[in-house]
């Protein structure tokens, strides 16, 4: 037990239960290196994974590729039939995050031995050990997606023939520690334990 009269966890269980997102607007400089993004995609890689397939790609995007993104967010937002503020809302969010991250997913539906609903949960799997990862590294953000996925310019910048753009992974550094995602907050109340958790006979 802790002074708190909690029991005592070990760190990296903490870690995991310290886990939270934080958006876009609340993130600044820096964001993951090249060896913080390596080491959050060799724990991406080491999540469940049947057969091996590793059934996603990651697509980093920084520097000035974020007003390429800016723009295609833009369209997208006006596409979808936003006005000119709202688009600009859009593309201000490629903007702002130091480096964000596009999920694509590579879903092989012929598999003999792998469904793909199998195949889903091993993204899922992989995307939450590369968030908690980033976590870890003293890192903060959130995984978007939203109706532009399905936008064909979105599709057609990140997507090889066969893959699926999930979203993306807006990453940096929380601007305030006192921010969620920031240090040591306390993690807002989800579904408990026992919600999910019963005994079967
Ligand atoms: C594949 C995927 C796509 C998501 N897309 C969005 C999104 O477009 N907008 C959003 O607000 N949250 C989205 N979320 C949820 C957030 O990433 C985040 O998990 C949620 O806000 C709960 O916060 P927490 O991670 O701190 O519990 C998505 C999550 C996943 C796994």
């Amino acid at each position: 037990m802790n002074a708190a009269g909690s029991p005592l966890l070990p760190p990296a269980l903490e870690a995991l239960l310290a886990r939270r997102s934080l958006g876009v607007k609340h993130l600044v400089e820096p964001g993951p290196d090249d060896a913080a993004l390596a080491a959050m995609a060799a724990a991406a890689l080491r999540a469940p994974d049947h057969a091996e397939l590793v059934p996603y790609r990651l697509r980093v995007v920084r520097g000035d590729a974020r007003r390429r993104l800016a723009r295609l967010f833009e369209q997208a937002a006006r596409d979808a039939g936003k006005d000119g503020a709202a688009a600009g809302v859009d593309a201000e969010r490629a903007l702002r995050a130091p480096v964000t991250v596009a999920v694509l997913a590579r879903i092989d539906l012929g598999h003999p031995l792998v469904p793909a609903h199998e195949q889903w949960i091993a993204l899922g799997a992989a995307l939450a050990n590369f968030l908690n990862a980033a976590q870890a590294l003293g890192y903060a953000g959130k995984m978007l997606s939203g109706a532009k996925v399905r936008h064909a310019a979105l599709q057609a910048a990140f997507c090889a023939p066969g893959e699926t753009l999930v979203g993306w992974v807006a990453l940096g550094t929380a601007a305030s520690p006192a921010q969620p995602g920031g240090a040591r907050q306390p993690r807002r109340a989800k579904a408990a334990p026992a919600d999910i958790l019963a005994s079967w006979s």
